[in-house]
């Protein structure tokens, strides 16, 4: 496991993005695995401005992101589909057939994460994963549980979550219950992994995921049997980190 130190918010979003481009372009046809959250916006401005500049194009990459609030449509503005598009895919050269984001409105919820994994496995795998963490140490939206779920499925939010996320909406009753996410056997799959955080409001977690034991209840922890993760912060996330 790699830390990389930024001081601060745009450094780290700068040195997330380099992590990313560089898989970019080794291989132009890579599959990127996306997160949203407050977290990762600094990064995809840095990629929408190296898209500009013509360091970096997305014209052979495909997507897929970790998941979707239940109930909501992709035009919803609190969607995590409308979320990529605003924040990426529609400020770069990207084809949107090959972004995928689950269906959190699907009839048959099941069948939409089968069939989400098998689309994953069909574009050869996941070549790196972007992944921000929840003050309690989800990923994607894999809450602290008794287990680590294996692939994409249905998940019930804890209070914590909702609470956190209910700043993105106008009144925490409309913050959706449930979500899709990819498993966290889905992400431990990806050949690379990079994970940003900022804010002295992640430093326990961080602390707590990336030294101490490897549990269920900090699904995060997980990353730390994973052989390749870039873990990139800012001082402050990183301020009760003993790496040393
Ligand atoms: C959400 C998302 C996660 C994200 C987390 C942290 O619940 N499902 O993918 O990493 O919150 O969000 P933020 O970056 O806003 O702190």
């Amino acid at each position: 496991m790699e830390f990389i130190i930024a001081s601060d918010y745009d450094g780290m979003s700068r040195k997330a993005a380099d992590v990313v481009e560089s898989v970019m372009k080794d291989a132009p046809e890579c599959v990127l695995g996306l997160a949203t959250g407050s977290t990762p916006i600094g990064m995809y401005g840095c990629l929408v401005e190296d898209t500009a500049k013509g360091d970096v194009s997305f014209a052979n990459v495909s997507t897929f992101n970790l998941d979707e609030y239940c109930g909501l449509t992709g035009d919803h503005d609190q969607s995590y589909r409308y979320f990529m598009d605003q924040n990426l895919f529609d400020s770069v050269d990207v084809d949107k057939a090959k972004t995928h984001v689950p269906n959190g409105c699907a009839a048959d919820v099941d069948q939409m994460c089968e069939e989400y994994e098998q689309a994953i496995e069909d574009a050869g795998g996941i070549d790196i994963q972007v992944l921000g963490i929840g003050h309690n140490g989800h990923i994607g939206f894999n809450e602290p549980c008794d287990h680590f779920p294996v692939i994409t499925h249905e998940v019930d939010l804890t209070e914590s979550t909702i609470n956190a996320n209910s700043r993105l909406f106008d009144d925490i009753s409309e913050v959706p219950r449930k979500a899709v996410t990819m498993g966290i056997g889905t992400i431990m799959k990806a050949r690379k992994v990079v994970v940003l955080a900022n804010g002295e409001g992640k430093a326990d977690i961080i602390s707590r995921a990336f030294t101490g034991p490897v549990v269920p209840e900090v699904p995060a922890s997980v990353l730390q049997l994973h052989p390749d993760v870039t873990v990139v912060l800012d001082a402050e996330a990183a301020s009760k980190l003993d790496i040393a």
